[in-house]
């Protein structure tokens, strides 16, 4: 290689000085996120050269004078060059923009850029921001000195080419929750422009919960003066102690408009949420008789779903929502309009006397699978959609609203899963899918949770959200145009700044945008991955909080023959150095460095940090891949499961039983726990060979409020002759349990007599009927959650 370099050298040298202005001409690359469904590098038609004074062509519509300015400030952030714009072609080269060709579609553009031109042409306004937005992303990042150097030489090449694009899905949308933490309409501008980097078309406004309410409502002026503030919010997770500090803010009907308008001109449609008639607390709060008890209410300060919700036998609730709905329908232009729907307990009305008259006097007694207090639910929501209708607008509601029969013409957003938009969609309804099992951009992006900001749980790092695919394959072609599109959610609990909010959706929206845009079988990981960097650059630019879980290790841990386990660690950065230690000591760059795969075969405390090169001899530090192995006489051993895990919680399957890995905390979707429901855990685990044994240990998860329990029943029984005979050795039954039982992980040990065994078996039945203490789930089947099965 050196040699090869030497030579090439040699015979360039009388070309040298022209090589190397040639070389420090920055380069566009295309790069980018999402990536064009057609990108065709063009070299015969040259490079386009961008100077300070390359003339932004267009004509003298709104749409392409709207558009010229985006480009101009878009270039000036990247560049320093603010480029004039005209609407004069002139013979020099230069960049036109037209968003009035024919034959495109909708959003779809064409980019060209040759020598003389780069031509952005569409059929639509948006279409053409799009192709912008493609340029933009193109740029070179140019560090300070460049950008300095950029005043006296100013010259960018834009290599030849033709980018030909359009999205998969009309409907690409991100949900900002606005009402658990309050952001500023600056802050909402901000975020609009971090989607639209990312050709995001609709944001749902989600203004209303039970934490508060926040948006202006002229003929209910208390849901502001009221229902805006709390007075305090709860610490961490509903620990029971309260920071004490009043949090609060809404929007004027005037700021909407100001931001309907911001984001508009970015191509993205804003959706209002009325979040009804559960999420209702902040309101009840404002207007206590609309509730089923009347009060005394107060504005959220814990988190989770309130039993208080609207009275849906009051006439009075009907005349609150028509109202509350006609003057935001009023105020946004978007055609859709999202009801909520979600999370409305029937407790209030199972035993409100207005609630059980309503539902004699319309005849919605249970039917089928809808109890009468779902059906009352679809009725509240039926109602909505008919106000809804008298201002144009259809309505979008969560999958509940499923529950009691579905709205005629409603939209289903699927977050329960898909099984919701899949029904859905088989009954002829549209649907906009946003599974939180991939697209809850709350969730945690890491596995080790205490290296991350608090957040509400589950684990979604960006190669689980990029793997979704949105079409199911249980639709046919025909009900697969139902699906309209893809969502992600960012619900604000734990999101106390903006900052985090940025944090939470970033790189994971990069993600999302792909899903989004590209066509269906089209997109890999690894290729993926390649282009993030660059976007990267363009986040830093904007100062935009972003996840960087890209540079951190890839650890694979995997059984061995004979017993132990291996560990073998990869980064995306070729050029990153991995250090670590064995004794759970901070690994620095003075630490063992990791070439080759490690054998672990007794405890040992891992820690490994990868190091990347930022600028000359600064490095960033990758966040800490921390294992703490545990041998027992099961780790790494083959071990089976008579009964598969739920589809949900398998991960990994049986062998995440004996990897020798313990979890730490009741995070039961970090893939440390498996979750089983309906069916007991029954596994068996074979020794290697006849072994004596005295001991078996496991830990079950408590998670009470997710319907996660420990074990009513668990038995163990040995074998010596592959499973013919089996002698149990451990029966024992456990009480249900109690509402004062606390949740967390269950340490299950048994010690006998020494016995010898070479399969050993063990069965824990779940819970099948939830104790009536638990309002919502009362008589249902438990999950539940083990981990960890050590032998000694
Ligand atoms: C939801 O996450 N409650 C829609
Ligand atoms: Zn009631």
């Amino acid at each position: 290689m050196n040699f090869f370099k030497t030579i090439a050298c040699t015979c360039l040298l009388s070309g040298f000085s022209l090589t190397l202005a040639a070389q420090s001409v920055p380069k566009a690359s295309y790069d980018v996120v999402p990536l064009p469904k057609q990108v065709t590098l063009q070299q015969q038609w040259g490079d386009f050269t961008l100077t300070p004074t390359t003339r932004i062509v267009c004509g003298k519509s709104k749409a392409d004078q709207e558009n010229a300015k985006f480009l101009q400030q878009f270039v000036a952030d990247r560049t320093g060059f603010t480029l004039p714009i005209s609407n004069k072609r002139g013979k020099t080269p230069a960049i036109v923009l037209n968003s009035a060709e024919k034959g495109f579609s909708p959003e779809g553009y064409r980019l060209r850029i040759d020598s003389a031109t780069v031509s952005i042409a569409a059929s639509t306004k948006a279409g053409a921001f799009y192709g912008i937005q493609t340029l933009r992303k193109s740029l070179p990042h140019l560090s300070e000195k460049e950008r300095a150097a950029m005043t006296k030489t100013g010259k960018i090449a834009l290599p030849g080419v033709d980018i030909n694009d359009a999205p998969r899905f009309a409907y690409r949308g991100t949900m900002l929750d606005v009402a658990r933490h309050f952001a500023t309409a600056d802050s909402v501008k901000r975020f609009i422009d971090m989607i639209a980097l990312h050709g995001i078309n609709r944001m749902h406004w989600h203004l209303t919960d039970d934490q508060g309410w926040r948006i202006e409502i002229k003929q209910f002026p208390e849901l502001t003066k009221i229902g805006s503030h709390r007075s305090a919010t709860v610490i961490g997770k509903n620990t029971g102690k309260y920071d004490g500090k009043p949090h609060g803010g809404f929007y004027t009907q005037e700021q909407c408009k100001d931001i309907i308008a911001y984001a508009a001109a970015r191509n993205i449609v804003i959706i209002p949420e009325i979040d009804l008639p559960g999420h209702m607390l902040a309101a009840l709060a404002a207007y206590p008789h609309l509730g089923c008890t009347g009060g005394p209410y107060e504005v959220g300060q814990i988190w989770g779903v309130s039993s208080d919700v609207l009275c849906a036998g009051n006439p009075q609730t009907y005349e609150f929502i028509d109202k509350v709905l006609g003057e935001v329908a009023q105020l946004f232009p978007s055609n859709y309009f999202h009801i909520g729907g979600d999370e409305c307990p029937k407790t209030r009305w199972k035993t409100c006397p207005k609630c059980q008259a309503m539902i004699q006097k319309n005849q919605l007694q249970a039917e089928g699978k809808h109890s009468a207090e779902e059906r009352l639910q679809s009725y509240v929501i039926r109602h909505a959609e008919n106000t809804l209708a008298r201002y144009g607008k259809r309505i979008i509601g969560w999958d509940e609203i499923l529950e009691g029969g579905l709205a005629p013409n409603a939209t289903v957003m699927s977050w329960r899963g898909e099984a919701g938009g899949i029904e859905a969609a088989q009954s002829g309804h549209d649907v906009i899918m946003s599974p939180n099992t991939y697209l809850y951009f709350d969730y945690y992006q890491a596995k080790d949770a205490k290296q991350e900001p608090l957040a509400i749980g589950g684990y979604l790092p960006l190669e689980r959200v990029y793997s979704y695919e949105p079409m199911p394959a249980a639709l046919t072609p025909e009900q697969g145009k139902h699906i309209l599109g893809v969502q992600a959610n960012l619900w604000s609990e734990y999101f106390k700044t903006h900052r985090q909010t940025e944090y939470m959706a970033l790189p994971r929206l990069a993600a999302l945008a792909e899903i989004q845009w590209r066509p269906q079988g089209t997109r890999t990981y690894s290729e993926f991955l390649k282009r993030l960097p660059k976007l990267f650059k363009l986040y830093e630019e904007q100062n935009y909080n972003f996840a960087k879980h890209y540079y951190d290790i890839m650890p694979k841990y995997t059984a061995i023959a004979g017993g132990g386990i291996r560990a073998n660690l990869q980064v995306n950065e070729p050029n990153d150095a991995i250090y670590y230690t064995l004794d759970g000591t901070m690994p620095t760059q003075q630490s063992t460095r990791y070439t080759q795969p490690l054998d672990f075969k007794s405890d040992v405390k891992f820690r490994a940090v990868a190091f990347h090169e930022v600028a000359p001899n600064q490095y960033q530090r990758s966040h800490v891949e921390k294992e703490d192995f545990h041998f027992s006489k099961s780790t790494a051993r083959n071990i089976t499961l008579v009964n598969e895990p739920h589809a949900s919680y398998k991960f990994d399957g049986a062998k995440t039983l004996v990897d020798g890995l313990v979890a730490s905390n009741t995070s039961y979707n970090s893939s440390r726990w498996i979750g089983f429901l309906e069916k007991p855990m029954e596994a068996i685990i074979d020794l290697g060979e006849n072994t004596t044994v005295s001991q078996v240990a496991f830990n079950v998860c408590v998670e009470k409020g997710d319907w996660i329990y420990d074990a009513r029943r668990v038995e163990i029984a040995v074998s010596t002759d592959g499973g013919k005979t089996w002698n149990t050795i451990v029966a024992k039954d456990y009480a249900p349990l109690t509402e004062a039982d606390k949740n967390g992980i269950k340490p299950h040990v048994y010690d006998f007599a020494p016995t010898t065994a070479r399969l050993l078996k063990i069965v824990a039945q779940p819970e099948t009927s939830i104790p009536s203490w638990h309002q919502e789930a009362a008589g249902k089947q438990a999950f539940f959650f083990i981990d960890e099965i050590t032998v000694n």
